[in-house]
């Protein structure tokens, strides 16, 4: 089977399944946050319309000043993107050639755009047994011999975050090793708290670089919004391989107002914290295995029928709900389902077919 490389892709998986293009299906393998858009962004982008008449202001100054307030970070250590896409490429053409550590399992983008750049990787596994935690000392092992190490955190698609202790001796031991650590962090705006990203670590660590996106956040895939925090040698040199007017016109002129948008962020966080505890402890019950996610996703497996993860994953598709298959994530091999935290109407109906399942 050809499974698609990304979630989000209902149509093409009812083709797959030779299922009816007509039936309703609840697309729980996307992970964006199911409040949708903010309400007043139809009207922004409606009245930015003369806009694509002319071309972007190629240095993006209104979003680019917007972002480097909001970090609070001088505007030489930004760089708006399209999308955390973008980021990601920009970033590894840094390391053209040489080696890359990745902790899996993770996005796999991050493998393509070193691919894409000849950059040889050498994989390192969260520990499934343990929780998918990080194999810290393996990690400090290897990075003498790489030129970055790709971490996801939190993570996708274990929904886990790297605790600060960890991560503090990897950025050091890289200052040591001259290993740059690229931390994604797409899915950051879910935490709790803004104190979680680790922008106020920048002056501490050369070697760090930060990739950001609102896609998830404010649900707007189709925008393509991202960018990249770090030092300015970094910055500078991203920035001239960046391909001219990368940026859409509704792209730039929106990012200023999402940013000022703290309400819908708080709200989303409020609103997240007490659905996701109750969906993830109404599965537990039920017992299936969760993974300890702080995000808006989560990995499941049938804790009784662990090997029947395919079976389960048919089962939920047939019955209307599609989860995202794992079988592209290095070390899941489809053994489990990454399922998004959706509205509470859409997380009660998972759990009754998830129930249904376990009564069979
Ligand atoms: C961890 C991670 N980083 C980056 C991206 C890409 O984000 P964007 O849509 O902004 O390019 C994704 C999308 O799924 C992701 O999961």
């Amino acid at each position: 089977m050809k499974w698609p490389s990304h979630g989000g892709q209902p149509e093409t998986m009812k083709q797959l399944f030779h299922m009816d293009k007509e039936k309703e299906i609840l697309d729980f393998s996307a992970n964006l946050n199911p409040l949708g858009p903010p309400p007043w962004l139809k009207g922004e982008i409606y009245h930015s319309y003369t806009t694509i008449t002319k071309y972007p202001d190629p240095t993006y100054s209104n979003s680019h000043n917007a972002l480097a307030d909001y970090e609070m970070i001088t505007k030489d250590k930004v760089l708006l993107t399209n999308g955390g896409a973008e980021a990601i490429f920009l970033v590894a053409k840094l390391f053209e050639g040489g080696k890359a550590l990745i902790v899996q399992p993770t996005f796999v983008e991050y493998e393509r755009a070193c691919e894409h750049y000849h950059i040889t990787t050498e994989d390192v596994f969260l520990e499934e047994s343990n929780e998918f935690q990080l194999p810290l000392e393996l990690i400090l092992e290897k990075m003498g011999e790489a030129d970055v190490i790709f971490l996801c955190r939190p993570n996708n698609p274990t929904g886990t975050l790297v605790d600060e202790k960890s991560l503090h001796r990897i950025l050091e031991k890289g200052l040591e090793t001259n290993t740059y650590v690229v931390v994604d962090e797409a899915f950051v705006d879910f935490l709790p708290s803004t104190k979680l990203s680790l922008t106020s670590w920048l002056p501490s660590y050369r070697n760090l670089v930060l990739l950001r996106s609102l896609t998830k956040m404010f649900t707007i895939p189709g925008l393509r919004i991202g960018y990249v925090l770090a030092n300015e040698h970094v910055i500078g040199k991203i920035k001239s391989w960046q391909l001219p007017w990368s940026i859409n016109s509704f792209a730039d002129a929106v990012v200023p107002k999402l940013l000022a948008d703290d309400k819908y962020v708080t709200r989303t966080r409020n609103w997240l914290g007490s659905e996701s505890s109750y969906v993830l402890n109404k599965l537990t019950d039920l017992d299936f295995y969760v993974s300890e996610s702080k995000v808006n996703f989560y990995l499941l497996q049938d804790s009784k029928r662990p090997d029947d993860t395919e079976e389960l994953f048919q089962y939920l598709f047939k019955g209307g709900i599609l989860t995202r298959h794992t079988h592209n994530f290095k070390g899941l091999n489809g053994n489990y389902l990454r399922i998004a935290i959706r509205s509470s109407d859409e997380n009660n109906q998972l759990i009754d077919k998830l129930r249904e399942w376990r009564n069979r």
